[in-house]
């Protein structure tokens, strides 16, 4: 009896230290000074679970770093200087790296339209965090994320260092669209509303399935499908030309550094939507595509798949298959041809 307390108490106590080991996360933004940059990484400031937050950009995350480093949470803020020697310290021993860098649209872009500028930026990241970061969670941000996410995994094949459970575009923004637009149609509380949104990270792309969620009548609501995808419209014109969402993308990513951390110390049953590298659709030669995914030690442990759908969303669901396709397309290419 005795002996079995025993061994449950040090079983305990070596869970408590192993857990406590591994609660040392340091985080790292590349693109730390921008719009998303700035609130992305206050937010990551406020999160207990952040011991070490390292900030990188080629202009002012010094400045950004001083700035929220005077927050009183217990975490230790770093600003690194824009120099290849700044960029791998903000890197190494990262075990989150997140890539807000790059242009953001202007009225009348696509998404698509940004990948000139880009392409490049995410590509020279993904070689530096291949150098330094090789193991940590790499979560793209900067648009097209259908393209981006892509480009990053041919970096890291060509160094050798590729592990598809631990790259990932970063799709919440859209669950938080939808999970908010629903509740404002059904006056409910948006924490409640939970609407699977699968497909990539674009227009058509975008493809919400709300004969999932608890109100099935949504699925042929045109204002409401056509407000989850182009949602990052709205704000770009609001905007008028000052750029695109920042403070909703900030709490986006935010909350996916957060459910990866908790997923990584331990806690089960921590599902995101996310653009992986996925075994859904590769028979029709789709390599990423964004579905719920249950988070873990390992990063990505299981994908869920699609599930059952309406022939409405199923119609979607193609288009956005062929679009998806030449998105990825592209970002391969590129790398190939700009290695
Ligand atoms: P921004 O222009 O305000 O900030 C971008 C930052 O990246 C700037 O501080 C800039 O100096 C920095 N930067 C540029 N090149 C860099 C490099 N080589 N290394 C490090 N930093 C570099 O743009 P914003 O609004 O923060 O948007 C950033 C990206 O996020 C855009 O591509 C935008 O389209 C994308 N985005 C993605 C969303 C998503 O849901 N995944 C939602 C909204 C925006």
């Amino acid at each position: 009896m005795f002996a079995a307390r025993r061994a449950f108490s040090g079983a305990l106590q070596t869970r408590a230290f192993s857990a406590s080991a591994r609660d040392l996360s340091k985080v790292t933004v590349l693109g730390a000074a921008g719009g998303i940059g700035q609130p992305l990484s206050l937010l990551l400031k406020l999160n207990p679970r952040v011991t070490d937050l390292a900030l990188y950009d080629i202009r002012m995350a010094p400045g950004v770093a001083a700035d929220v480093s005077h927050i009183n949470t217990k975490s230790k803020v770093t600003g690194y200087d824009p120099t290849p020697s700044g960029l791998a310290a903000a890197l190494n021993g990262a075990e989150v790296v997140l890539i807000p860098a790059g242009v953001p649209r202007k009225p009348g872009m696509t998404r698509d339209d940004l990948f000139n500028t880009n392409a490049s930026i995410v590509r020279d990241l993904a070689k530096a965090a291949a150098a330094s970061a090789p193991d940590a969670n790499i979560l793209v941000i900067s648009n097209p994320v259908n393209s981006t996410v892509p480009i990053v995994a041919e970096v890291f094949k060509k160094a050798g260092v590729y592990n598809p459970k631990r790259l990932f575009g970063v799709t919440t923004l859209d669950v938080v669209r939808a999970s908010r637009f629903v509740s404002e149609i059904k006056g409910s509380d948006p924490a409640d509303e939970n609407i699977v949104v699968v497909g990539g990270h674009s227009g058509v792309t975008i493809v919400p399935l709300f004969s999932q969620s608890s109100h099935p009548d949504l699925v042929g609501n045109a204002d409401l499908l056509k407000r989850v995808q182009f949602g990052g419209d709205e704000v770009v014109q609001a905007k008028d030309g000052a750029g695109s969402a920042t403070l909703s993308m900030a709490m986006a990513g935010a909350r996916f550094a957060e459910s990866l951390l908790k997923a990584a110390q331990g806690e089960k049953g921590v599902i995101e939507p996310t653009f992986v590298d996925s075994p859904l659709y590769k028979d029709q030669g789709i390599e990423f595509f964004a579905s719920q995914v249950e988070l873990g030690p390992n990063g990505a442990e299981k994908i869920l798949p699609v599930g059952k759908i309406d022939a409405a969303e199923q119609t979607l669901l193609d288009a956005c298959l062929s679009d998806l396709k030449k998105n990825i397309a592209k970002g391969v290419a590129f790398v190939a041809e700009n290695p």
